[in-house]
C-alpha cells in the first residue's frame, strides 16, 4: 500500500492543531515535518518545539525533513523531540556523521537528495538508511510542480541494492501520484494537494488505493 505523508509546512499555521487531526482522521500514518533554516533553503519553517507539542497528542511516526545546512547540531534535539524518523540531506555538512548519530541515537535514518544529486552519491552509505527521500521539487516551498524527471532514481536505488523506503516530496498530487507508485515510490509527501483540498480524506483514500 503507497503511504501518504502530509506535509504540515502546507497546513495553515494558526490551525496545526486540526490539520494533524484531519491527516489522523484521514487513515495518515505518518506527519511529515519540513524543517528548514533559512540557509540551506531560502525559507524558514519551525523547530523541535511544535514536534514535542505533536507528540504529546497524536501517534503518527513523525516523518521529520531537515533542510538544514548543519543538521548534526539538531539530531539530538529532534530524538528528544520525538522524532520516528529523521531524513537529512546528502548535501549539507557533516552527512555521513549526522546518518551514523541519527541512527545511535534510535531513530530510523532518512537521506534526502535534491533533484539534481544522482542517487549514486548515496552509494556508499544505502546500507545504513531505512528511506530515501527524492526532492521532486527544489527544497523551500510546497506549492511548486513536480519535476518527473527524478522518479528515475527510484529505480536506480533499487540497483544499487537499496531495499529501504523510497519516499517523495514536492508537487506531488492525485494526478501524478501513480506515476510516482509505478515508478517505485512508496510513500508520497503532500503538502498543498491534501492541506488545500476540499476533501483531505478523499485525498488520502485515492493514494492508499493505488
Ligand atoms: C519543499 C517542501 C515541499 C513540501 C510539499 O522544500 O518540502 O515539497 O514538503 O509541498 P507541496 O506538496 O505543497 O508541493
Ligand atoms: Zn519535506
Amino acid at each position: 500500500m503507497i503511504k501518504l505523508s502530509p506535509s504540515i509546512l502546507a497546513a495553515d499555521p494558526l490551525r496545526l492543531y486540526e490539520a494533524a487531526c484531519t491527516a489522523r482522521d484521514a487513515g495518515c500514518d505518518e506527519l511529515h515535518f519540513d524543517v528548514m533554516d533559512g540557509h540551506f533553503v531560502p525559507n524558514l519553517s519551525f523547530g523541535p518545539g511544535l514536534l514535542k507539542a505533536m507528540k504529546k497528542e497524536f501517534a503518527f511516526v513523525f516523518d521529520v525533513h531537515l533542510m538544514l545546512s548543519d543538521p548534526l547540531s539538531y539530531v539530538k534535539a529532534f530524538g528528544d523531540a520525538g522524532a520516528t524518523l529523521l531524513t537529512v540531506h546528502q548535501e549539507a555538512n557533516d552527512f555521513e556523521q549526522c546518518i551514523k548519530s541519527i541512527r545511535a541515537y534510535g531513530m530510523k535514518a532518512g537521506a534526502s537528495l535534491k533533484p539534481h544529486t544522482p542517487a549514486e552519491a548515496l552509494q556508499p552509505l544505502l546500507n545504513q538508511l531505512d528511506r530515501v527521500l527524492l526532492m521532486t521539487v527544489e527544497p523551500g516551498f510546497g506549492g511548486q510542480s513536480l519535476m518527473p524527471e527524478v522518479l528515475v532514481k527510484a529505480g536506480q536505488l533499487r540497483e544499487m541494492g537499496f531495499t529501504g523506503s523510497i519516499e517523495a516530496d514536492g508537487g506531488i498530487t492525485c494526478d501524478n501520484a501513480a506515476m510516482l507508485a509505478r515508478a517505485g515510490v512508496d510513500t508520497l509527501v503532500m503538502g498543498t494537494a491534501f492541506f488545500k483540498a476540499k476533501d483531505p480524506a478523499a485525498v488520502a483514500k485515492k493514494v492508499h488505493e493505488l
